[in-house]
């Protein structure tokens, strides 16, 4: 019924500065990443071709149907808000090689989980709670990739662990 009185209740802590129309942009951008990943996880699930990595090449086939899954449900989320979805996807990028595919495969989880996360902060902020957990949900299936393909390159999932940028020292060299 009432959709429009989000800014009535000023909640709590920080004013997260946000509004529906960069909530609405964000999603657009999650949903072309959607299809980006599901390009490269179709392709790479098919090339990838050393036995070290025969275990995962099946993991990528299942991720693959899971980014169809997201897309759908991003597609639903920005129908519901009035948007008509974005049809490309961001730049595919691919490799020969099993270990560039993977590599480029995680770099894209990464990159997917750190908007999510701030998407999930967005919705939040303007009390868009079905939306938040929706995005949790996908979230929780986009860092079972993030671990996957970590682990299949024998690296940390975590991102910030992985290049040194927890709390530990600024990166020296
Ligand atoms: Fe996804
Ligand atoms: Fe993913």
């Amino acid at each position: 019924m009432a959709t429009k009185r989000a800014s009535a209740t000023a909640s709590s802590t920080q004013p997260t500065q946000v509004t529906r129309e960069q909530l609405i942009k964000g999603l657009q951008d999650d949903i072309a990443r959607e299809y980006k990943a599901i390009i490269q996880y179709v392709i790479f699930s098919q090339k990838l071709d050393s036995a070290r990595f025969m275990n995962i090449a099946d993991q990528l086939t299942e991720h693959a149907h899971q980014e169809l899954d997201h897309a759908l449900a991003i597609a639903r989320q920005l129908d519901y808000f009035g948007a008509y979805p974005v049809h490309e996807p961001k730049p595919i990028e691919v490799s020969e090689d099993n270990e560039g595919m993977l590599r480029l495969d995680l770099q894209a989880e990464d990159d997917t989980i750190r908007n999510y996360r701030e998407r999930i902060r967005q919705a939040d902020a303007l009390g868009e709670y079905a939306l938040g957990e929706i995005l949790r949900e996908i979230v929780k299936q986009e860092q079972d990739h993030q671990i996957d393909l970590a682990t299949a390159l024998g690296v940390v999932p975590n991102e910030q662990e992985r290049k040194g940028t927890s709390k530990a020292k600024p990166g020296g060299k």
